[in-house]
């Protein structure tokens, strides 16, 4: 459904050009979950922007196809990639308070998302974004539907915000890190809600983190990335029983430090 071929972006930086992902080639099958698992600073996040072409000075996608149901995303005009943005391939980030605006109801925010992409009227839009919160187990949706984001709690923001990116029934949810600011259980939570919801809505996820073990919780494959290169390409398990490079070992075996300590 998704195959990457030979992707690089770079930034560049007085005369200097930081290959923040260097010719990244991997595929994501309809329904299935690819784990992108690396250090910080390794590209994931860069790879992310790159496949929905959220990237702006100074960077620049170099080269590459990203092939969308053998369509290539790269060369769609900015009025056609709005279609696909949100409504097709969604993204989840880290920290809610960068998706959700203070200043507005979450039913309004929904809604609008809802209105933008489906040419819904109001009150079909307020409705489906009712439904929504229920479908992300938020408890009385049709009263919190009408609370600000910071009338919910951390792991609950991150709740409206899958809402709000499943609003239009993307094919694709690309989730950056999207528990690393939450507390384990609330992360537990979270992460048993993204895969209930893979499987309702049949759902192709690409899950971005450094965490070997949400990973393997989470998806069937993963890509593993070292500065900016696709090191590794396997099955998790796999991947965790013979890791072929010794930055794999490495980001396994800080996993194992974590899991002794608890
Ligand atoms: N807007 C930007 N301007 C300049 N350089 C950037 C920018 N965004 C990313 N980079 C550089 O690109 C490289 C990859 O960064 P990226 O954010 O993709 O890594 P990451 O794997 O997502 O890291 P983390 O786990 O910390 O989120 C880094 O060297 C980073 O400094
Ligand atoms: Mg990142």
């Amino acid at each position: 459904m998704l195959e990457v071929k030979g992707l690089s972006t770079s930034f560049y930086q007085d005369e200097v050009e930081v290959k923040a992902v260097n010719d990244v080639s991997l595929s994501v099958a309809s329904g299935e979950s690819l784990g992108v698992v690396g250090e910080s600073g390794s590209g994931k996040s860069t790879l992310a922007l790159s496949l929905l072409r959220l990237i702006y000075p100074p960077g620049k996608i170099v080269s590459g196809e990203v092939l969308f149901d053998g369509q290539d995303l790269l060369k769609l005009s900015e009025p056609e990639m709005i279609k696909v943005r949100g409504a097709r391939i969604s993204m989840i980030f880290q920290d809610p308070f960068t998706s959700l605006n203070p200043v507005f109801t979450v039913g309004y925010q929904i809604a609008e998302a809802i209105a933008l992409h489906q040419g819904a009227n109001r009150k079909q839009a307020w409705s489906k974004a009712v439904e929504m919160l229920e479908t992300v187990r938020i408890p009385h949706p049709a009263l919190r539907i009408r609370d600000y984001p910071h009338q919910f709690s951390g792991g609950m923001r991150q709740r409206v915000m899958i809402a709000m990116a499943l609003a239009c029934r993307p094919e694709i949810l690309i989730a950056d890190e999207p528990t690393t600011a939450l507390d384990v259980t609330i992360q537990a939570e979270i992460l048993k809600l993204l895969k209930d919801l893979q499987k309702e809505l049949k759902l192709s996820i690409i899950y971005i983190t450094h965490n070997f073990g949400i990973v393997k919780q989470m998806c069937e494959r993963a890509v593993v990335m070292h500065l900016g290169k696709v090191v590794e390409e396997g099955r998790i398990q796999e991947i965790m029983d013979n890791p072929r490079e010794a930055y794999t070992k490495s980001l396994i075996d800080s996993l194992k430090v974590l899991n002794d300590r608890s």
